[in-house]
Order: C-alpha cells, then sequence, then structure tokens
C-alpha cells in the first residue's frame, strides 16, 4: 500500500522508521519529512500545516493511508477532508481533534462528565481573568486555551507571575489566537505520566506508559519546552494506575464524544499527574507525544502500519501489541537558546557514530540537509534513545550516544529519566 506520513519532526522520524518496516508498506511519502524521515520515506516538499495542498497530494496520489502525526493538521480538518475524498486517514477528525485544540472544551467535557481534573476557570478577557487571578491565594496554572506548540502551560508559584502569564497570553499574544481564551486553574502535585491509548471510537487499546519532561532545565526548572526527553515505560504508571486512567479518563472521554455525535479515532493521549486524591488530567494530546513516541516506538515490536490501518477500519478489537520487555530512554538535544531564541544552520556530527550501537536510534527533529551535511534547523534538534536492560542501562547508552554527537551551540538536560532511577 501506499502510505503518506504527514510532519517533520523527531516523532513522524521514529514513525516513518516502524511503518517503512512493515510488509504492508510498499512506498511511503512524507509531508514535508526532514532528512532523518528521508532514510525511509519519499519527501514532498508541502508543510504539515498546508491542509489543503497535504490533502490534494493524498487525493491526486491515491494514498492509501495519510497518517497525520502533529495536532495542527489534525485540528486543521486534514483527515475529514481525506475522508471525505473516501480515502482513509489515521488521526481524529477535526470536532474529535477539539479534545487537544480547545482546552477550554476538555476542561467542560471533562466537568460534565466527572472526569478528575484540576478544577479551572475559563476567561475571554485579560480584565476579567486579571481581576481573578487578584482574588486567589493558591499557586495557579495559567494556559491558553489553543495550540501553543506545547509552551501555552504556565505553572506559577505566585500571583505576579500568573499576572505576568495572563498578559502574555492575553495582552502580548505570544501564542497568538491560541491566547483568545485562558484556562486558569488550580495547582496539582505528584509526578507525572502520559498515557497514550489507540482507539477506534469504540475499542481503546492502551500503549506502554511514558514520561516526558517538559522544562528545559534540569531538575524540572526553567520555562515548558516542547520536551525535553522521555522514558518508557514510567514506573510510576503501576497497572493499578493505568486501570484507572482508562476506567475514569479513556472510556468515558471516548464514549462523551461518541454519544456527542464525534467517532474518536485516532490516538488519545492523557497527560495526568498522579496526585495524592488520585490520578487527574492536565491534558488531552490527539497525536503520539513527541519526544514520547520515540522511546515507545523504540519498545513497539508489532506492525505499526498494521495498528494504524486496523485502527483507520475500526478494527482495533483484532490488534495485539507486543512490546521489547526493555525500557527505552529519549534524551533531547537542542539548540543553545531554546525555547526561546535559538542559532541554525549548525553542521552536526556524530549521528553516524551514536548509532554504531546496536540498540541505538538517533531520531532527527529540527535538521535539515545544506550542501552536503545535516545541519540543525530548529529548537529540538535530535531525540537520541536507546534501549538498556534497565532503565539505568537505557540512560547511560543514551548519553553514551549523545556524548558522541556535536553541534555548535547544542545542549541537552543531564538527568532524563533520572526520576524512574530513584
Ligand atoms: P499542558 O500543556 O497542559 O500539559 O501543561 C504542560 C505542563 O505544565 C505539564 O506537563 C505539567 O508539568 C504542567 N502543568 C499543567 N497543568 C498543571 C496543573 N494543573 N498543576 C501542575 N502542573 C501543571
Ligand atoms: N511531549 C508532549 C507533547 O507531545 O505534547
Amino acid at each position: 500500500m501506499k502510505v503518506l506520513l504527514v510532519g517533520s519532526g523527531g516523532r513522524e522520524h521514529a514513525m516513518a522508521w516502524r511503518i517503512a518496516a512493515s510488509p504492508l508498506c510498499d512506498r511511503l511519502f512524507a509531508a514535508p519529512g526532514n532528512p532523518g524521515v528521508a532514510q525511509h520515506a519519499e519527501c514532498v516538499d508541502i508543510d504539515a500545516e498546508d491542509v489543503d495542498a497535504v490533502a490534494k497530494f493524498a487525493i491526486s496520489n491515491r494514498i492509501d493511508l495519510t497518517v497525520v502525526g502533529p495536532e495542527d493538521p489534525l485540528a486543521g480538518g486534514l483527515v475529514d477532508r481525506i475522508e471525505a475524498a473516501g480515502l482513509k486517514a489515521f488521526g481524529p477528525v477535526a470536532a474529535a481533534a477539539r479534545l487537544e485544540g480547545d482546552k477550554a472544551f476538555a476542561k467542560h467535557l471533562m466537568r460534565q462528565h466527572a472526569i478528575p481534573t484540576a478544577e479551572a476557570r475559563i476567561f475571554d478577557d485579560f480584565e476579567t481573568a486579571t481581576e481573578y487571578v487578584l482574588t486567589r491565594t493558591e499557586p495557579l496554572v495559567v494556559k491558553a486555551a489553543g495550540l501553543a506548540k506545547g509552551k501555552g502551560a504556565y505553572v506559577c508559584n505566585d500571583p505576579e507571575q500568573a499576572l505576568d502569564a495572563v498578559r502574555e497570553i492575553m495582552k502580548d499574544r505570544v501564542h497568538g489566537a491560541a491566547g483568545d481564551q485562558v484556562v486558569i486553574e488550580q495547582r496539582l502535585s505528584g509526578p507525572e505520566v502520559s498515557v497514550l491509548a489507540f482507539t477506534d471510537g469504540r475499542t481503546i487499546y492502551m500503549m506502554e506508559s511514558a514520561q516526558d519532561h517538559k522544562a528545559v532545565g534540569e531538575g524540572d526548572t526553567g520555562p515548558n519546552t516542547g520536551g525535553m526527553g522521555a522514558y518508557c515505560p514510567a514506573p510510576v504508571a503501576t497497572d493499578k494506575v493505568l486501570g484507572q486512567v482508562e476506567r475514569e479518563v479513556l472510556v468515558p472521554v471516548v464514549d462523551a464524544m461518541r454519544r456527542a455525535g464525534v467517532t474518536y479515532k485516532g490516538i488519545l493521549y492523557a497527560g495526568m499527574m498522579l496526585t495524592p486524591g488520585g490520578p487527574r488530567v492536565l491534558e488531552f494530546n490527539c497525536r503520539f507525544g513527541d519526544p514520547e513516541a520515540q522511546p515507545i516506538l523504540m519498545r513497539l515490536k508489532s506492525d505499526l502500519l498494521a495498528t494504524l490501518l486496523a485502527v483507520a477500519n475500526n478494527r482495533l478489537d483484532e490488534v495485539t501489541l507486543e512490546w521489547d520487555p526493555r525500557p527505552a530512554v529519549c534524551v533531547v538535544m537542542a539548540s543553545g537558546g531554546y525555547p526561546g531564541k535559538y542559532a541554525k544552520g549548525k553542521p552536526i556530527a556524530g549521528i553516524e557514530a551514536a548509532e554504531s550501537e546496536p540498540d541505538v536510534k538517533v531520531f532527527q527533529a529540527g535538521t535539515k540537509r545544506a550542501g552536503g551535511q545535516v545541519v540543525s534547523s530548529g529548537g529540538r534538534v535530535l531525540g537520541v534513545t536507546a534501549l538498556g536492560k534497565t532503565i539505568r542501562d537505557a540512560q547511560k547508552q543514551a548519553y553514551a550516544a549523545v556524548d558522541k554527537i556535536h553541534f555548535e551551540g547544542g545542549f541537552c538536560r543531564r538527568d532524563i529519566a533520572a526520576k524512574a532511577i530513584k
């Protein structure tokens, strides 16, 4: 079959690697891909967010399955467009992707269905939001309601920080229209875990748990990023916790959507905090996490493409997922300055040397080809991922691989997976 993969990050490199390995895959295209993706796919120069152009390519090439990596084209209705043309796609339609793209919608849905989450208020103007913050004494989290590249949540220690966050989002509009509304919620505490599940709208099949590292600095300090590293599985996600998340979160969400006339198909990702009062939802995503996909797919032994196809065909009940028992750790190497301003175009050395170890993969994220070489072209540049007998061993392998790679200004967090080892 002919497959089109939409996206250009480390997640998509990992997806391309696994899709291309499927015996079902005759031809894999990527829009737009990157030099890592190009090891497995024919890259076409179409921006992932250009829904019209991607849909046109899929339709005119009679693509059998379009697999959408990132959230923007999902929220923009790419799957709706492809399905309307009688073709298949993996990912939720726009009405379902709202669960990620509109945090106010997600909060309402959770409130209506008693799904455990932080208490929150939603505001659509700066003055009222500010007045509300001034009446609060407890720690708050301020979030832009729309899509903000993973950078729209501000975890605040005091009211001044919360006021600054509201100002940045609503007045300075640093996230653009994503800041038309803000969600201001109670600050929770506890370990975090990402629970991802495939669903075809009826069957829900949980993947192995993972943990992201959102903050830029070691010890979870500094501003939030798209994710500085991840590991899989997350020891905090015991069977009991996962059972609870399935019963109290995943099942009610998919059911609620279906009752509202929306079949949720694709990946449902629940970002959870394990609070003393039980697991609470921090956010939903409607796709693989990036970088969670890298360690998760490193461990997936089953045919990814067959699974994606089963979801598209409403046959997820026929799938059994098998996992490599060894844990995986992914360390993100980022450009100096990220998540603020950073330089691009720095030549990257050592990828091949790093991948010379059998259980190491270097997933490329913000890279491009310039002249004969691979250079940096984004904030998160590489996701260096390793399997190991234990998490500690996987971590050791991942950092040994990181140490073979160099680009000017490049940095990483040195404590990825430390929480799982303590
Ligand atoms: P989000 O984009 O909503 O997942 O938020 C990004 C990150 O901010 C999460 O991974 C948490 O580390 C943190 N966060 C979000 N909501 C809360 C909350 N209510 N309490 C504490 N931390 C939070
Ligand atoms: N790593 C978090 C996300 O993909 O949103």
